[in-house]
């Protein structure tokens, strides 16, 4: 019963199963990296590097978090990520709290801890100079410091700056800005198989150290190795290493993230016009898309963008544009239309309900995007608040974001979790779907037709074929596509559904 609108997360399938304690060979003399911070991009740089046949120490100064790790606890909903811990957890990569040890036994030191908004828009760096600062007391042989987190220009200089201000010379450390890319949900496999790997240095000497790390990725021989994570890449296409300047490097990751928000608002404008003119932003989507230089990803319209990552970068990326004197304004319209698509989903389901007070809703998606359990950002959580201020009742489920939603919006009278879409729809008014979680795509469509109080589906993520919903007795509003309605039987009213 699914349409082909789900995200497509077939790069992330296994060629072999993973083998619990396979270990991969070590492809090369392994290289000794530490990675300060064990979020998302730590960990999932930490344990694929170690995949890869590095010695890897991960740091974190939160110690139940290390404890966790050394005990094989992931953290985060993550593919792939609970076998490769398993693969080479305290083995390939330890972790620790000690920066000071892992700098002195480490030959590369990537810094990866959050670099979160401040309320300028600003990403605030505290993080990332205390770390430098740690890092410099026990320098005291040459190393490689490498920003993996996403920061704005001018941050390599400023790492520089703060570890001689601490009295390190100049020639024991360089600093390289390597940008991560990987997405959640799909972060190991994305990080094995990247499009591209981008290194910015200004010295040759701490590039060949880079390029000794990616060399079983860049070389091939990663995807040789028989127990390897599947992706795009192969030993005949092994993915490409971009050496660029530093500050290349670190606008790199800022513009990336800012064009795909951008890429994002923009369909999300057009699905508005869609609206208006009753035409289906899926086939404008497609025209445009098959067009090589506009190409069909990142081109899907829903409730906005969300997460960790581009709501920060796109305001961090407008703030150093405009301390830098640069006019960005376009980032700001960006913004504005992202903001506007959850009001304009909120007017939708008034459109279908037209009172809210006292309205019985379920919710299908909590996270911010499906196959991940992060609510950071997430539109889905907005809009629930948003329902919940308009006075509605709501029994909300995701796969896999519960716990963590139930932290901010703890059950209460207007709010309760549900076990499943099912027991999350029934007796509903209507079913929201809010989050593109591949199972809300494949949904019994007759059950739940039944389940719900009225077969009323507003989709914010335009999982099913409008056609297909008609069929099924649904009254379906999506995002850029015209409204379905059920077709009644002329005599009798009742709707007219698959198999009736
Ligand atoms: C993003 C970047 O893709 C990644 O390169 C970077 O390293 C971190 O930020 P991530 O935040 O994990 O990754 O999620 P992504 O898959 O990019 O989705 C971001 C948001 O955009 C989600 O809320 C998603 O639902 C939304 N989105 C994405 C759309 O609304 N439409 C799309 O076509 C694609």
């Amino acid at each position: 019963m699914s349409s082909n609108n789900v995200p497509d997360y077939s790069n992330s399938r296994i060629r072999s199963a993973v083998q619990p304690n396979a270990s991969t060979p070590s492809l090369r003399e392994p290289v000794s990296i530490a990675v300060v911070g064990s979020g998302y991009v730590g960990l999932v740089a930490a344990v694929c590097f170690a995949e890869m046949g590095h010695d890897v120490i991960c740091v974190d100064n939160d110690e139940s978090k290390v404890k966790a790790l050394q005990g094989g606890d992931t953290l985060i909903h993550e593919t792939y990520l609970p076998e490769l811990l398993n693969r080479h957890g305290n083995r390939r990569v330890r972790f620790m709290t000690d920066l000071a040890e892992a700098t002195r036994e480490c030959k590369a030191i990537f810094i990866a801890v959050g670099t979160p908004q401040s309320e300028t828009g600003d990403a605030d760096l505290s993080y990332v100079e205390a770390v430098a600062s740690e890092i410099a007391r026990s320098l005291t042989t040459y190393k490689v410091i490498v920003e993996k987190s996403t920061v704005p220009v001018y941050t390599n200089e400023w790492i520089r700056r703060v570890i001689e201000r601490n009295g390190v010379a100049r020639e024991l450390f360089d600093v390289v800005s390597n940008p991560e890319f990987l997405r959640e949900g799909t972060a190991v496999a994305d990080f094995l198989h990247p499009d591209r790997i981008v290194v910015g240095s200004d010295t040759p000497r701490a590039a060949a150290v880079l390029a000794e790390i990616y060399a079983p990725l860049t070389s091939g021989a990663y995807y040789e190795s028989p127990n390897a994570i599947s992706g795009v890449c192969s030993v005949e296409t092994p993915p490409p290493l971009l050496n660029t300047s530093t500050k290349s490097s670190e606008i790199i990751k800022h513009a990336s993230n800012a064009f795909l928000a951008l890429k994002i608002s923009f369909i999300n404008a057009v699905a508005n016009l869609c609206e208006a003119t009753d035409a289906n932003v899926e086939q404008v989507a497609r025209g445009m898309g098959l067009d090589r230089r506009i190409g069909t990803r990142f081109l899907r319209p829903g409730i906005g963008y969300g997460g960790s990552c581009f709501p920060k970068d796109v305001a961090a990326f407008r703030s150093v544009a405009e301390q830098l004197g640069t006019d960005f304004s376009l980032l700001t319209e960006v913004e504005k239309i992202n903001a506007t698509q959850k009001k304009r989903f909120l007017g939708k389901v008034r459109s279908a309900l037209w009172t809210l007070r006292g309205k019985k809703l379920a919710v299908l998606g909590l996270a911010f995007k499906g196959e991940t359990d992060d609510i950071r950002e997430s539109p889905a959580i907005e809009l629930v608040q948003m329902l919940l201020g308009e006075g509605c009742t709501i029994r909300a489920y995701d796969p896999a974001a519960i716990s963590r939603t139930q932290q901010i919006l703890p059950a209460s009278a207007g709010l309760a979790y549900a076990e499943d879409s099912y027991a999350a729809a029934a007796d509903a008014d209507a079913l929201l779907i809010l989050t593109d979680w591949k199972e809300f795509s494949e949904l019994d469509l007759h059950r739940l037709n039944k389940t719900l109080r009225y077969p009323i589906i507003i989709d914010g993520r335009n999982l099913y074929d409008p056609h297909v919903m008609q069929q099924h007795g649904f009254t379906y509003l999506s995002v850029g596509r015209p409204a379905a309605y059920p077709v009644r039987d002329a005599v009798t009213n009742a709707a007219v559904t698959v198999g009736s």
